[in-house]
C-alpha cells in the first residue's frame, strides 16, 4: 500500500496551479481556533478570516464597526489552528480607503503580527494605488468585487451588483485592473453567474465565487451560514450543510434539564480522594466519618 501524497501548505501558487488544472478551489472563512483546525483537517484550500466576523461572530448589522484590532485578535486565532490553508486576513473598513501609506502598514501587521499569508480588500479603480503598493511591499492581495459589504451604504443595502450591461462593463474592467495591478485572486460577491463566469475566463488569476454561480475557480461561503450557527438571515446564495444553531439549542437545553434533575455531573465527571486523606481531613475538623 502507498502511503498518501505528504501534505503541503498551500500558497498563492497553489491557487493558481489550480485554476490551470482546471481543479476547483475551496475556501471557508473561519475567525477561531476550534473552527480554524476543523477546516484545515478537511482540506479545504484556503480560509479566509473575513470581515464578516463582525455580524456573525460580534453581533453588528454589518461590517463597518469592525477594526484592525477586532481582525488581528481572530486572524492570530486561526493562525494558531491552521497548518496548511492559504491564510487571508480581511482588511476592515478604513484600515486602507484613507491612504496608501496606511494601507500598506496595515495589511504588513496581518502577516507580521497575525499569521496570515496575505491580505483581502473591497474596491475596483479607486483601489489600484493601494493594491500595488501593498504588493510590491510583498504582500499578496484578493480583491473583491460586486457586492463589496463595506460599501452597503453606497449601494443601499444589500443587494447584488453587476446587474445592467454598464455595471457589468465597469466590474470586467476592474477586475482586470486588479489583476494587472497585482492581485493574486479576485473573490466575485452576489453578481450573474453568466458575467462572473466571462470575468473567470478572462482573468488569468482564480476568481473565487459567492453568490455568483458555477463559472468562477472556487468557491467560498461564510462558515456560519453553512453550519446553521447565524439564524438571523441566511443569503439566498448560502447552502446549508447543518445546523448548529438548532443543535446547540438542544445541547443546551438538555444540560439545563441533567443539572436541574441532578443527572449531571455522575461519578465519572468527579474527581476522588484517597479514603485516608478524607478521614485525616475529617479527624482536623473535627467531623464524624
Ligand atoms: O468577510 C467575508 O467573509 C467575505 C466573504 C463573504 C468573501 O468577504
Amino acid at each position: 500500500m502507498t502511503n498518501p501524497p505528504e501534505r503541503k501548505k498551500n500558497t498563492t501558487l497553489t491557487l493558481r496551479q489550480k485554476k490551470a488544472r482546471g481543479e476547483p478551489i475551496t475556501m471557508l472563512t473561519a475567525y477561531d481556533y476550534a473552527t480554524a483546525l476543523a477546516v484545515d483537517r478537511a482540506g479545504i484550500d484556503s480560509i479566509l478570516v473575513g470581515d464578516s466576523l463582525g455580524m456573525v461572530v460580534l453581533g453588528y448589522a454589518n461590517t463597518l464597526p469592525v477594526t484592525m484590532q477586532d481582525m488581528l485578535h481572530h486572524c492570530r486565532a486561526v493562525a494558531r489552528g491552521a497548518q496548511y490553508a492559504l491564510l487571508i486576513g480581511d482588511m476592515p473598513f478604513m484600515s486602507y480607503q484613507a491612504s496608501v501609506d496606511e494601507a500598506v502598514r496595515n495589511a504588513g501587521r496581518f502577516l507580521q503580527e497575525a499569521g496570515m499569508d496575505a491580505v483581502k480588500l473591497e474596491g475596483g479603480h479607486m483601489r489600484l494605488e493601494a493594491v500595488r503598493a501593498i504588493v510590491s511591499a510583498g504582500i499578496p492581495v484578493m480583491g473583491h468585487l460586486g457586492l463589496t459589504p463595506q460599501s452597503v451604504h453606497v449601494f443601499g443595502g444589500f443587494r447584488p451588483q453587476g446587474r445592467n450591461a454598464e455595471a457589468a462593463q465597469h466590474l470586467v474592467e476592474d477586475a482586470l485592473h486588479l489583476q494587472d495591478a497585482g492581485c493574486f485572486s479576485l473573490v466575485l460577491e452576489s453578481v450573474p453567474d453568466r458575467l462572473a463566469e466571462l470575468v473567470s475566463k478572462r482573468l488569468e488569476i482564480p476568481t473565487i465565487g459567492i453568490g455568483a454561480g458555477a463559472g468562477c475557480d472556487g468557491q467560498v461561503l461564510v462558515t456560519h451560514d453553512l453550519l446553521g450557527l447565524f439564524d438571523r438571515f441566511t443569503p439566498k446564495f448560502a447552502r446549508r450543510y447543518a445546523d448548529l444553531h438548532g443543535e446547540m439549542g438542544r445541547a443546551f437545553r438538555e444540560f439545563k434539564n441533567d443539572v436541574e434533575t441532578g443527572a449531571f455531573p455522575a461519578l465519572e465527571h468527579s474527581t476522588g480522594m484517597p479514603e485516608e486523606e478524607w478521614q485525616a481531613l475529617l479527624a482536623s475538623l473535627g467531623e464524624q466519618g
